[in-house]
Parts: structure tokens; sequence; C-alpha cells
């Protein structure tokens, strides 16, 4: 397996740009069996979940094309089975995004039950529940939910026991082609949901209310080809952000989108931070100061993502002063932790929170990847400890950072990767 190696204590300075997002990517790539004709999804992100899903697609008999700028062209006329297996789903869980889009084109559709991972137990009750109020027949079998509906998908007024981001958007993409009008309460409001809105409303979708909590669609007979091209990753923006502020050091992110982190440009403001942004970048100088440690808890957007706190939490363990980090989407999410205390944090879980003293210096030492974000964190925390770290387990971090060693050299880290 391949490793990463950092030698630490460099403070990042440059400027990068940001990857189209994984997960607008995932449901509208999912979207694409709803059209009856080609769709060309644009600014699609070098990452192996994206090659997941290209697989996915492939095994229904769908054939993407794909050009060298990584543009894929989708038509998914040729598809011949309606079944997502186990030996994909176990690797992306995203996979479940396939379920609304083949019950509401094709009438049928079996993928595999997603187990729990390392951030929590994330069951799919919720997207089940949802279909099954639209008429559908679904059981849940041998691992398998195996969902069939005679017809079309009935609309309905549904209302999401929580806020969930693939629950909404698998009954958002359903919801298109049923008959009547749908009404999804507690909905999303995920920029990545608005996305995936955007771009069924291109494939000839009737939406409205998306980016709010009661998305109403009306279901059209047929959807078509669309161009559409996938917004920046909010995500993997902060993540650089965060390196950079914790690095005491640098940084201008281009092709992003400052509006949709507010909650993280703040943040990052109360870290000691400087930040400019414009329409399309942002920038944030740190004058070799070192951050401020910050408290924050996660809850769903606009509030502060989930998907970066275990970026702040690095972030803390070498600030100045202390902060705690709550996090209240995932039960889970704390496999980080343990790897920072290695490095030297002073660090300590309590339910659902996460304490940190700072400290001066984070020393090396082997690390192990756990999940996506956990993985940034860890590189993270190499960028600023004082010796040599070896993160290993790394297909974790190719599955939703593109070329990350490439981006932090451009900045001027120390750090490359070693083959298995
Ligand atoms: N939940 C249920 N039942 C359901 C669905 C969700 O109980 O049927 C619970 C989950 O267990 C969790 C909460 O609801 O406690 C929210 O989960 P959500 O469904 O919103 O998560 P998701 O849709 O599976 C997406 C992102 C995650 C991101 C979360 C939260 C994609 C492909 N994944 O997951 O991204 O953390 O929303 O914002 O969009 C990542 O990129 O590293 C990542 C994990």
């Amino acid at each position: 397996m391949d490793k990463l190696i950092i030698e630490g204590g460099v403070r990042l300075d440059g400027e990068i740009r940001i990857a189209g997002a994984k997960n607008s990517a995932l449901p509208i790539m999912a979207a694409t069996l709803l059209a009856k004709s080609r769709v060309v999804i644009r600014n699609l992100p070098h990452l192996f979940d994206i090659t997941t899903m290209l697989e996915l697609l492939g095994c229904m008999g769908v054939q993407p094309i794909v050009d060298e700028k990584l543009n894929v062209e989708i038509d998914s006329s040729t598809i011949h089975s309606f079944s997502a297996p186990y030996e994909l789903v176990k690797t992306m869980r995203a996979s479940i995004l396939v379920l609304g889009p083949l019950l509401a084109r094709y009438g049928q559709a079996e993928v595999a039950l997603p187990g729990g991972c390392a951030i929590g137990s994330r069951p799919v009750d919720l997207h089940i529940n949802a279909l099954r109020s639209m008429g559908a027949d679904i059981r849940v079998e041998d691992g398998y939910v195996r969902a069939k509906v005679d017809g079309r998908l009935r609309g309905a007024h549904l209302f999401m026991d929580m806020v969930t981001v693939t629950g909404t958007e698998n009954v958002m993409m359903a919801a298109s082609l049923a008959v009547g009008k749908t009404v999804i309460e507690n909905a999303a409001k995920e920029p990545e949901v608005i996305d995936l809105a955007e771009c069924l409303i291109a494939m000839g979708a009737q939406i409205e209310g998306h980016g709010s909590d009661t998305i109403v669609i009306e279901g059209v007979a047929e959807l078509t080809g669309c161009t559409y091209s996938v917004m920046p990753d909010r995500i993997e923006t902060g993540t650089y952000l965060i390196a950079a502020a914790a690095t005491c050091g640098r940084i201008k992110v281009k092709d992003t989108r400052p509006d949709i982190l507010e909650a993280v440009l703040l943040k990052l403001e109360q870290a000691g931070a400087d930040i400019e942004v414009g329409e399309n970048w942002i920038e944030l100088e740190m004058g070799g100061r070192r951050p401020q440690a910050v408290s924050l808890r996660t809850a769903p957007y606009p509030a502060f993502p989930t998907d970066m706190q275990a970026q702040f939490t690095a972030l803390n363990t070498i600030a100045m002063g202390s902060g705690s980090i709550t996090e209240t989407v995932f039960e889970n999410r704390f496999m980080h932790v343990h790897e920072m205390s290695r490095m030297g944090a002073r660090i300590k879980v309590e339910g659902n929170t996460v304490f940190v003293d700072g400290v001066d210096a984070l020393k090396g030492a082997p690390v192990m990847a756990t999940d996506l974000r956990a993985s940034a964190s860890l590189i993270i925390a190499g960028l600023v400890a004082k010796s040599q770290t070896k993160v290993d387990r790394i297909y974790h971090i190719d599955r939703g950072y593109e070329c990350i060693e490439e981006k932090l050299q451009l900045l001027g880290a120390k750090i490359r990767r070693v083959p298995a």
C-alpha cells in the first residue's frame, strides 16, 4: 500500500487550483441514469471515488466516454443490469445514489446495503422510507436493497426525520420522473444538493426550493441530456486553507467559491488568519503567526461541515490555547485523535467532543489513515510536525483529494509518495 512521507515544519506558501466537488460529481453521475440522451459532465475531479462510480455505471452496461480532461459523456441507453454489487458499494457508500434513478427510470433496482464505516453506522433507512412513500416496493434481504415499482413512482409529501444529504439527493432524483408533485421537508441544504438540482433542471426537471429546507419537485415524463459543469470542492478548498493556517503560511486558492465556505472562513479568521476573497478565489495569510485554537460544532449546512472537523482538530493541536470540537452529524468521527496523540498532541475525547490543548510542536510518527477526512487531518499534522511523518493507508485520501502531494509540493511542502 502506498504511503506518504512528510518532512514537516515548512511554512506553506503559494497558489493552487481547486478541483470539482466529489460530493456533487457523484450524484450528478448517478443522475445521468435518468436521462434519455447523452449527458456531458465537465470539471469532474480525478479521484478514486469517481473511477468507482464510472465502474459502477460500466457494470450496469453504461459506457461512459472520458476525454483527456476528464470530461465524461454518459449515455445510459445501453444499460442492461440494474444492480450495484457489494464489491463496489463496500468501497464507496455513495453507490446508494443509483437507487432512486434506477427505480424512477427503469422501475427496478438492486443495491448492496452499505454497511457501517469508519465514521459511524450510516444507515439508509430514510432513503428507503421515502421511496416506499412514493410507491416503491422495497425489501432489504441478503444484504441487498431490492426495489421495484409497477409503472412510475408517485409524488408524495415527505418529511425527512434527519437532514440527510444523499437521502435528499436520491429522493430528488426519483421525484424528477415521478407522477405528480413531491415535497421534501427538512431537506438537506448543502451546496452539493443545489448543484445536483441545477443539473437536473438542465435535464428538464421541475424543481424549486433547492437550497432551502423544503424542496418541491413536479415530476416530468422524461429527462433529456445536457452539459453540466460540477461546482468547485468546498471541502478540498477548506482543507488547503487550514493546512496553510496551521503552518503559519499563506495560500491563494483559485477556481473555488468563497460564498459556500462562510462558516469555515469565519473559524479561520478566529484562528488569526487574514482572509481576502474574490468571486472565485480566497487568499489566506497568517504572516508567520501561530494560530489561535478555535471551538466549533458541526451540523448540516450552512453550519460548520462535519467533513472539516478533523482538519480543524489538527490545527488546534499546535495552536495557542485550547479548543473544543463537537461532532453532531456522525457518531464516531474521531479516529484521527488517537493518531494525533501519538504525535504528541494533548487531546482527549469525551462523548462527541474532542478537547485539545495546543502544544508548541508535534513530533513526526508513523500514523494510519482511517477515512478520507481523517487522512487529510493527519497530513496537516504531518506538515506541522517537527520531524518525519509516515501516513499509511492513503488510498483513503485518493478517494477524495486530487493529486494531493503535487498540490502540497506546489505550496512548498516536503511530501512524497512511496509506492507499496
Ligand atoms: N442517516 C440516517 N439514515 C439515513 C441517512 C442518514 O440515520 O437513511 C444519518 C447518518 O447516519 C448521519 C446523518 O444522518 O448520522 C447525516 O448523514 P447523511 O445522510 O447526510 O450523510 P451522507 O449523505 O451519507 C454525505 C457526504 C459525506 C458527508 C455527509 C454529511 C456524499 C457522497 N457524502 O454523506 O461526505 O460527511 O453527507 O455532510 O455526499 C466525505 O466526503 O468525506 C463524506 C463522508
